[in-house]
């Protein structure tokens, strides 16, 4: 559970990014984040892991204050929350295996030799990471021999391996083109179904974001518009939303 509280944000003191933003996050929801750009949508996503600190208002993710965590607990908040963004972020010259075991990282004592330090455990992890985003047979191909939407893919099951209870993706698809976009959606339906993990996606594309999320926050000028379940929500919704 999140919870963001009376939330203010202002990156150099001109009009907030965030202005008053009160919202539940709650567990194993698939929630999308819409508006226009500029609206604060990647914004409220980086403030629920702490990459961004509040002017005013607080994030509390399961009862503790995130700008008060530091050090391991800070450490241990951003293992529990993945973060998937638009640009891959995979290792292009490193296998797509290697790239899997980086999730596991965060439960390491230290970084001796990269392979060095994974125990059988992270190996079944990432094997069982990969298997959930549809790429199996990929384990050993290396990063750059992927197409887009399979290096999203390969991303996802990074932060899967890392065991997350929430998965925030900063517009994942907005590289890809529509059949890709959809497997990557079809990605996370999978992992939200199978785990229970909450998904929390900022997202252009109203059309999938109406076709896999349960719930809509739609974000105007740095305020919250709607939030509602996606069936509530009317094409007038959007069309204010957008105007
Ligand atoms: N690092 C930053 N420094 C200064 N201003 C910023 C910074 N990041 C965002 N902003 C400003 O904050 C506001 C909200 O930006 P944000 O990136 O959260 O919007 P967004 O909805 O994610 O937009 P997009 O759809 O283009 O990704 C914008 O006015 C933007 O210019
Ligand atoms: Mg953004």
């Amino acid at each position: 559970m999140i919870t963001v509280q009376d939330l203010y944000v202002t990156y150099d003191k001109r009009t907030p990014a965030l202005r008053g933003v009160s919202l539940d996050f709650h567990d194993g929801e698939f929630v999308g984040i819409i508006g226009l750009s500029g609206s604060g949508k990647s914004t409220l996503l980086k403030t629920l892991n702490g990459l961004v600190s509040p002017s005013k208002g607080k994030v509390f993710v399961e009862d503790k204050d995130v700008s008060r965590l530091k050090g391991k607990e800070l450490r241990d908040l951003r293992r529990g929350i993945g973060f998937v963004f638009q640009e891959f972020n995979l290792v292009d010259r490193s296998s797509v295996l290697e790239n899997v075991l980086i999730g596991r990282l965060g439960y390491q004592s230290s970084f001796k030799s990269f392979f060095g330090v994974f125990q059988d455990e992270d190996y079944r992890l990432a094997e069982e990471a990969l298997e959930t985003v549809g790429l199996k047979e990929k384990t050993f191909e290396r990063g750059d021999q992927l197409s887009g939407g399979q290096k999203q893919r390969v991303a996802i099951a990074k932060t899967l391996a890392q065991e997350p209870r929430v998965i925030l993706a900063d517009e994942p698809v907005a590289s890809l083109d529509r059949n890709s976009g959809k497997a990557v959606m079809d990605t996370f339906q999978r992992i939200q179904q199978k785990y229970g993990i909450s998904i929390i996606v900022n997202l252009h594309d109203v059309d999938l974001a109406r076709k896999y999320c349960h719930r809509l926050v739609g974000l105007k000028n740095g305020k919250i518009l709607f939030d509602q379940k996606t069936e509530e929500i009317s094409d007038d919704d959007i069309t204010g939303l957008y105007s």
